[in-house]
């Protein structure tokens, strides 16, 4: 078996009054692993995420990422862990109103030391790659939301991440963008990418990643595999068993 690049043992989180956003999820994801997060809205799949990018910390429970406590980490290392290991696609893209796509794409890469001409050469060509070039020069205030999205999704891409964590990367897509996304997932994935992915999408599910993790209410309700299978690919899921885990 390949080295856990996730671990949760027992995380739970809740915020002011509320019932637990998550409550006493484990979950482990190895090296070259493409996970989709499934459930409702509500569900606490954006508060797993985050805690996973060490953007927020669990009330209990230990969250281990590539060898690393992240659970525990202070915030400016947090933040270089995230930079060096962690790509990010949030769900509401979160991109700096002041910087062109280009720039918003090739931020990362600056941050991490790379001269403006190589981080400009390699985020022009993810932009390419998801169908949004002609887009570089553009602020994001003038992007439609599919764009905005895609131009995201390159961001998180840029550095090489070891993890990829991506929170409904299609929800703002129509067919083509969806499946320019798609493709690129799937392509990572086979590359040897590891994924997490939250979506209500089963096909994107489907053809990029190989197990599913359902949240209801903030615990894991089931967990199963995609199975591609001569020329389709089928979803299965079963209950999580207490105790078998
Ligand atoms: N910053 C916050 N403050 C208070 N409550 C929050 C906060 N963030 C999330 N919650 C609550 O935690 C629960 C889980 O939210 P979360 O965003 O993780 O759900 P989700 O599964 O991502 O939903 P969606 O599919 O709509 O994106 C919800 O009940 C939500 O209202
Ligand atoms: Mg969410």
């Amino acid at each position: 078996m390949t080295t856990p690049v996730i671990e949760l043992c027992g995380v739970s989180r809740g915020y002011d009054g509320g019932p637990p956003a998550l409550d006493d999820v484990s979950l482990t994801v190895r090296a070259g692993e493409a996970v989709a997060i499934l459930g409702p809205s509500g569900s606490g799949k954006s508060t797993l995420l985050n805690l996973i990018a060490g953007l927020d910390r669990p009330d209990a429970g230990t969250v281990t990422v590539a060898g690393v406590r992240v659970d525990t980490l202070g915030e400016a290392a947090s933040a270089r862990f995230r930079r060096a290991t962690i790509g990010m696609v949030f769900q509401f893209f979160n991109l700096l109103d002041d910087l062109t796509a280009l720039d918003n794409v090739a931020l990362p890469a600056r941050m991490a030391g790379e001269s403006r001409r190589a981080a400009h050469r390699r985020a022009t060509e993810l932009l390419r790659s998801l169908g949004v070039d002609r887009h570089a020069d553009a602020y994001p205030g003038r992007l439609s939301g599919g764009e905005r999205q895609r131009v995201a999704v390159a961001r998180a891409l840029i550095n090489r991440p070891a993890l990829l964590l991506a929170d409904e990367p299609t929800g703002a897509l129509d067919t083509a963008a969806g499946e320019a996304v798609r493709d690129l997932l799937t392509g990572l994935n086979t590359a040897g990418q590891t994924v997490v992915l939250v979506t209500h999408d089963l096909a994107l599910a489907r053809s990029c990643t190989t197990r599913t993790v359902r949240l209801v209410d903030g615990r894991v309700a089931a967990e199963g595999h995609t199975a591609p299978e001569a020329g389709h690919t089928a979803l299965a899921e079963g209950p999580v068993a207490e105790g078998t885990r």
